[in-house]
């Protein structure tokens, strides 16, 4: 009913505005005043995390997206190998797995089966798993050592929004809590991604205000039969998950590269007029990173591409690129997900709208997938 919408025409649109309060929700209690994380929930004791020698993600769809981001974030900032893999693949080529293996299963429902199965096998290898989950007593945190809830709260429509940021939060969190328990210095890097997580809700907030164009371009798209994502290192996994909500939403063909593979096969796909959305990193710290993009958006641009350019506030160099700019606000590197996939989630629902799909139910799909 509309009452259960909070005034919204569909579910995803009141999903996609309740991220700030999402976000702030699975931070709450968990960063005391000093910075120190307080993960009591993960009951997995230090010595087992410290003795830990890899960390294995699995997960399906769109849960998976933030599993490629958490690897980032759990090599950089815990030193840590890290593998993500999709739960269905896992399971099924004998993955190598011990007593130091810490296995992180990624789902908002808790019940999708190829997760499930991928946990168990874990687990019967002698692997720790621990949960990220957002519906209390679902079987993966049952069948799981410990679990680290998101607190995004019901989330009906079937395109995840809510939930997706909020994975994002805990495994930021996650990583964090396994530097500490292992005794990673603190530097100045993670002390302003501390400091940032408590304003991030705030920043996605300032996302949601500046949406408007974003929707107009979408509705002027809606002829369009492809759209392309590119990103480079986090930006890649945003560009797959901004792929993935156009397809699942809006029916259009829609893929995500990593646009340093562009000159090895995609580039071939660019022709006239076809729009190209780019998640452009940080220009601060990493300037190697954001001035290979920048070649990247003028070499699809010269074979005719439509620039679609999501870059952080104060990013000029790809002023002269861009034929549509999306502004984000400036963040840590590898937080600029939380900001940078909002615009993308609208997109495809303003997409699916003018293409007057079902945008809480699309066809085909289900909220969680229980079958193998
Ligand atoms: C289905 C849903 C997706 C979701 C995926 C994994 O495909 O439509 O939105 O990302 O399952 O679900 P889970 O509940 O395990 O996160």
């Amino acid at each position: 009913s509309a009452a259960e919408k909070g005034g919204y025409d569909y579910f995803m649109l009141k999903e996609i505005a309740e991220q700030p309060k999402a976000v702030a929700d699975t931070l709450l209690g968990r960063i005391d005043g000093s910075g120190r994380l307080t993960l009591d929930e993960v009951r997995i004791p230090d010595a087992v995390l410290r003795a830990a020698d890899k960390v294995v993600i699995i997960a399906c769809g769109t849960a998976f997206h933030a599993g490629l981001i958490a690897k980032y974030a759990i090599e950089h900032w815990t030193r840590i190998p890290c593998e993500v893999e999709l739960a269905s693949e896992f399971r099924y080529r004998d993955p190598i797995l011990g007593q130091k293996t810490l296995v992180i299963a990624i789902s908002q429902s808790g019940e999708t089966m190829d997760t499930l199965m991928a946990l168990r096998h874990a687990r019967e290898q002698g692997a720790k798993v621990l949960a990220v989950c957002n519906t209390n007593g679902s079987t993966i945190p049952r069948e799981s050592d410990a679990v680290l809830y998101t607190h995004a709260g019901p989330e009906v429509a079937v395109a995840s929004t809510k939930a997706f940021l909020t994975q994002l939060v805990a495994c930021y969190l996650l990583a964090l809590y396994l530097g500490q328990v292992r005794g990673t210095k603190w530097g100045d890097e993670i002390h302003a991604v501390v400091r940032e997580l408590a304003r991030i809700g705030d920043e996605v907030e300032r996302v949601l205000e500046t949406m408007e164009p974003v929707r107009a371009l979408a509705r002027s798209l809606a002829h369009k039969d492809t759209v392309l994502f590119l990103g480079r290192h986090v930006g890649y996994p945003v560009a797959l998950e901004g792929a993935l909500k156009l397809k699942e939403l809006a029916y259009m063909h829609a893929e995500g590269f990593a646009a340093g593979e562009l000159k090895h096969g995609p580039i071939a796909l660019i022709e006239e007029d076809l729009p190209v959305v780019v998640v452009v990193p940080s220009p601060k710290g990493r300037s190697v990173l954001h001035d290979k993009i920048v070649s990247n958006i003028q070499e699809i641009r010269a074979r005719g591409a439509r620039t679609i350019v999501i870059a952080e506030e104060g990013d000029e160099a790809v002023v002269p690129y861009a034929d549509h700019l999306i502004r984000i606000p400036a963040t840590p590197t590898l937080l600029q997900p939380l900001v940078s996939t909002v615009p993308l989630q609208v997109f495809a629902c303003e997409l699916a709208t003018a293409r007057g799909n079902e945008v809480d139910q699309p066809r085909n799909l289900a909220k969680s997938v229980t079958v193998e």
